[in-house]
């Protein structure tokens, strides 16, 4: 494994961080430090944990120009005893070098992505939250310096974490989602369940449609048939039909979401019963006018599970859900929320101590 050498400065500037913020928002504030990484000459050379700052990018580096990049999204928990533990980090490990693979970048090491995780969480310990519900978000990432304007593979790249303290991503109220009916998010063959920068690109101009029209999500929709529903732009999609929990299938036009492989296995453990299968939007709406939608939900590491109030069609159409506020979703999102946190026993290999 690689030793991620400490730099002093950033030890003292980490410590000397403190938030006084009851409203943490996602994302707002984010640790003076950061893990950084180099790649070159075929292998990962060292790793930094540096002060946090801006980087020095040539203009030719590849990542700008060519979008050669991968993410992820993580969370640290403080349980009772103060102990502090990433949620199930090693899906999210895979995640990147299944992501890598596709945006032909290198893989990291497992034990080395888990490693660099552990060090800035630990070294941001102060700063993870007390309350229920907030969490230490991490954002590990990679991107393509390699210099030139050429469209080939870049041979360098920069891996690097940087720690958000954050709270929910969604202010509070139940979630207004936009159903995209024309532009598509990708398409078969393409890149949508790889963690990469394109996929969130490809969503921003329905976004701005979205809020427009007075939602806040959009629904996207399968590239062939403009029927099936895929994901929103930064989460996955669960639909109680017929007392069932029904969420799309994943292809590859989907992302693996942690949260909702969660989702899916505790309500399977509280014996509510999971259909994984594909889900036209319009079995959802005419299931909601008959009143067996009663309710459904979005989930995803930093929305963790939020309700859905109502779905907007292409023609403004408004289809309100019966139980906006999401009995199941909540039950689950508790159960979900309680487990990360230590106050209920996780299942084998969920939390993960740092
Ligand atoms: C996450 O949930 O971690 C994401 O990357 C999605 C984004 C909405 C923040």
């Amino acid at each position: 494994m690689k030793k991620v050498e400490i730099h002093p400065d950033a030890v003292e500037r980490v410590k000397k961080f403190t938030i006084n913020d009851p409203q943490l928002g996602f994302g707002k504030y984010v640790a003076p430090i950061m893990i950084q990484a180099l790649y070159d000459h075929g292998e990962w050379q060292r790793f930094d944990l540096l002060p946090y700052g801006p980087l020095q990018l040539d203009p030719c580096s590849k990542v700008l120009h060519y979008g050669q990049e991968i993410f992820e999204g993580m969370k640290v928990f403080r349980h009772p005893d103060d102990s502090i533990h990433m949620f199930r980090p090693e899906m999210n490990a895979r995640r990147f070098n299944l992501s890598a693979r596709r945006m032909a970048m290198p893989e990291i090491p497992e034990e080395d992505y888990l490693n660099a995780c552990s060090t800035i969480s630990a070294y941001c310990k102060h700063l993870i939250p007390k309350r229920l519900g907030e969490s230490l978000y991490l954002r590990p990432f990679m991107i393509a310096t390699e210099v030139g304007l050429g469209i080939k593979p870049s041979k360098q790249f920069l891996f690097i974490i940087v720690a958000s303290p954050s709270g929910s991503y969604f202010a509070g109220d139940a979630v207004k989602v936009y159903i995209e009916r024309d532009d598509i998010r990708c398409a078969p063959g393409g890149i949508g369940f790889a963690k990469t920068g394109g996929n969130y690109a490809a969503s921003l101009n329905s976004y701005a449609k979205t809020i427009q029209l007075g939602c806040d999500q959009t629904m996207w929709l399968d590239s062939v048939e403009h029927k099936y529903i895929e994901e929103m732009s930064g989460m996955n999609f669960f639909a109680v039909i017929d007392n069932k929990v029904v969420t799309p299938t994943l292809t590859d036009t989907i992302l693996d979401g942690v949260t909702r492989k969660s989702i899916i296995d505790i309500a399977r453990a509280e014996k509510i019963e999971v259909e994984e299968r594909k889900l036209s939007i319009d079995e959802v709406l005419k299931a909601v006018q008959e009143g067996r939608c009663t309710e459904a939900f979005v989930c995803g590491t930093a929305a963790v599970v939020a309700p859905i109030a109502s779905f907007m069609d292409k023609d403004q159409t408004v289809y309100k859900l019966r139980d906006s506020q999401g009995k199941i979703g909540m039950q689950l999102r508790e159960k979900l929320i309680a487990i990360q946190a230590g106050r209920f026993d996780a299942p084998q290999g969920w939390t993960y101590p740092v």
